[in-house]
């Protein structure tokens, strides 16, 4: 199972790419599973469910750690999760909701990341009857979800970036991060691009080599799809920022 992960600075471009990949993904017969871990939670929305009927894992991490401490069998309680928290979109993904921070004076996320650090051991192990192809886990903005070690082993970072410096010195801290944490590779892909000058310049502020960076053009069908809350794909399938996606797809698959 290729397990992919993005990230990146806030509104890069994070949840617009991996919903993308993943239903383009699903829609050529692959088994696919998405984890949203960031609270503000709206990958889910973006693949068409309902999402605040979505059940997510801070809701209910109480009672699953109880359930987790008290089993002889994890795998069980795994593929409980998997049942209770997760809903299939119309393409046959299943999506995974970490949810909100749980409320006010306890905003702490450990219990949950946790939680689906397990879920996503137990998916990748051989104990897993369902035989997902890929999963992927779209992050919360800024480095701290690596910084946890949720993606520890990982295939591949999408390291999404605007071609600004700012956005830039994020996705040289995450590319460290991703570096040290052992995932096998980090794609840099400089989103919302008006030049192609942006490559060869923000590569080299981010420290990942050209070879390693793709450009997705700006594209104002990705904000129109996005208005109306309807699936890019589908509006737009031909539109420019498809077409730059379709080529990560292609680099991830090779
Ligand atoms: N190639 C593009 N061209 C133009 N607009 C884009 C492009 N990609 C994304 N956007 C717009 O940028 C905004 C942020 O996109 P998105 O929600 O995917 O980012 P994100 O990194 O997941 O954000 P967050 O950090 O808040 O989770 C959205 O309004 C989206 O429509
Ligand atoms: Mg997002």
């Amino acid at each position: 199972m290729l397990r992919i992960i993005s990230t990146g600075k806030g509104g890069v471009g994070k949840t617009t790419t991996i919903s993308t990949l993943a239903t383009m993904m699903a829609r050529e017969g692959k088994k696919v599973l998405v984890f949203d871990t960031d609270p503000s939670m709206n990958l889910a929305m973006t693949l068409g469910l309902p999402y605040l009927e979505v059940p997510t894992i801070t809701e209910n991490k109480g009672r699953i750690n109880e359930e987790l401490d008290e089993a002889e069998d994890a795998a069980g309680i795994c593929r409980d999760i998997l049942e209770k928290y997760s809903r299939v979109n119309r393409d046959g993904i299943r999506v995974i909701v970490m949810g909100a921070i749980p409320d006010e004076g306890n905003g702490c996320l450990c219990s949950a990341i946790s939680i689906v650090k397990i879920v996503l051991g137990y998916v990748s192990s051989d104990g897993c009857p369902e035989r997902y192809d890929v999963a992927f886990v779209d992050s919360q903005a800024g480095p701290e979800i690596l910084g946890r070690g949720l993606a520890k082993d990982f295939d591949c970072n999408l390291v999404l970036t605007e071609p600004t410096p700012k956005s830039a010195e994020v996705s040289r801290q995450v590319a460290v991060l991703a570096r040290n944490l052992g995932i096998a590779k980090s794609l840099l892909v400089i989103n919302k691009s008006e030049s192609e000058e942006d490559r060869a310049r923000i590569s080299s502020l981010v420290g990942i080599p050209v070879e390693d960076s793709l450009r997705v053009r700006f594209d104002r069908s990705v904000m129109e799809a996005d208005r109306n809350d309807v699936c890019l794909l589908d509006a737009f399938p031909g539109c420019d920022a498809v077409k730059d996606i379709r080529e990560i797809k292609k680099r991830i698959e090779g």
